[in-house]
C-alpha cells in the first residue's frame, strides 16, 4: 500500500470524478514524437486511473475523451483517435467483465465512424449489468450541444402535449441530458496546465470542486490521482451555507 492512500478518508471519496484529459500532444512533442504517439501514452493513463477509481471505490468516472471541436484537428489525428479509441475498448473488455465496470458514453455518436459506434454499442450491451464503477466516455461530446438536444426534446413535448411548461423543472431537465442517471459530479480535473473548461459538462459541473493540474495526462498516473483527491478532501463544499452552518449540522 502506498504511503498517500493513508492520507485518504475512504468514506469521503467523491462519488464522481470527470476528467478533462489533456495535454497528450504537447507530451509528445517535448519528446520529439507525433501527437498520436502521445494519445496511445494517455491510453495508459485512462487504464491506470480506471484501475484506481474500481480498487478504491469510486463509483463514477466520466471522461472527456474526443469533443465536438476536436473534430476541427486534422483528419490523420483524427482518424488515429478513433483507431486508439477502439482498440482500447476491444482489449478492455475482458477486464471490465472481471471487474464489474459498466460502460456508457455521451455526445453526439451520430458522428463517430461506424467501426468505433459499432464496438462501443457492444461494450456497453455486455457491460450494461455491472456495477461496482460506470465509466462514461464523453465521445464527440460538447455542452452546448447536449443542451439544445434537451432543449430540442423540451419543445417537442411540450408541442404535442406530453409536458406542460410549469412541469419543467431542473430535475425533468437534468432528465433529458445524456447523463441522465449519473449523478453530477463533485470533481472535476483538468490536466496539461490550461484552466478552461472547452464545453465539458456545462450543465452538470454547477457544483463541483475543479482541480488544474499542470501535469500532463500521459503522466498523470495513480499517485498523483490520489493526491489530488487528498486535495479535494481538504474542501470545504458549502453550496451557497455558511461554514459555520456546515460546522453546526455535523456536530
Ligand atoms: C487531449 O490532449 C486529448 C484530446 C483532446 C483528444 P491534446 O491532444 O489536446 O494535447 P495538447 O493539449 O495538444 O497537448
Ligand atoms: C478538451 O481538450 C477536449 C478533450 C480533452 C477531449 P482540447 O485540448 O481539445 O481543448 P482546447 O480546445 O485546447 O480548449
Ligand atoms: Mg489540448
Amino acid at each position: 500500500m502506498d504511503n498517500i492512500l493513508d492520507s485518504l478518508d475512504l468514506t469521503r471519496l467523491p462519488r464522481h470524478v470527470a476528467i478533462i484529459m489533456d495535454g497528450n500532444g504537447r507530451w509528445a512533442k517535448r519528446q520529439m514524437k507525433p501527437r498520436l504517439f502521445g494519445h496511445r501514452a494517455g491510453a495508459e493513463s485512462v487504464r491506470d486511473i480506471v484501475e484506481t477509481c474500481r480498487e478504491i471505490g469510486i463509483e463514477y468516472l466520466t471522461l472527456y475523451a474526443f469533443s465536438s471541436e476536436n473534430w476541427r484537428r486534422p483528419q490523420e489525428e483524427v482518424s488515429g483517435l478513433m483507431s486508439i479509441l477502439q482498440k482500447y475498448l476491444q482489449s478492455e473488455l475482458r477486464k471490465m467483465l472481471q471487474n464489474s465496470i459498466r460502460l456508457c458514453s455521451i455526445g453526439n455518436l451520430s458522428r463517430l465512424p461506424a467501426f468505433v459506434r459499432e464496438t462501443l454499442e457492444e461494450t456497453i450491451e455486455q457491460t450494461k449489468n455491472n456495477s461496482a464503477l460506470t465509466l462514461t466516455l464523453a465521445l464527440s461530446y460538447g455542452g452546448r450541444d447536449e443542451i439544445v438536444r434537451a432543449v430540442r426534446s423540451t419543445a417537442n413535448c411540450c408541442l404535442d402535449g406530453q409536458l406542460q411548461v410549469e412541469d419543467i423543472d431542473e430535475k425533468y431537465f437534468s432528465s433529458l441530458l445524456d447523463t441522465r442517471g449519473i449523478p453530477d459530479p463533485d470533481l472535476m480535473i483538468r490536466t496539461g496546465g490550461e484552466a478552461r473548461l472547452s464545453n465539458f459538462l456545462l450543465w452538470q459541473l454547477s457544483y463541483a470542486e475543479i482541480c488544474f493540474s499542470d501535469v500532463m495526462w500521459p503522466d498523470f498516473r495513480r499517485t498523483i490521482f490520489l493526491e489530488t483527491l487528498v486535495d479535494y478532501q481538504r474542501r470545504e463544499r458549502r453550496f451557497g451555507r455558511t461554514g459555520e452552518q456546515l460546522r453546526c449540522q455535523s456536530r
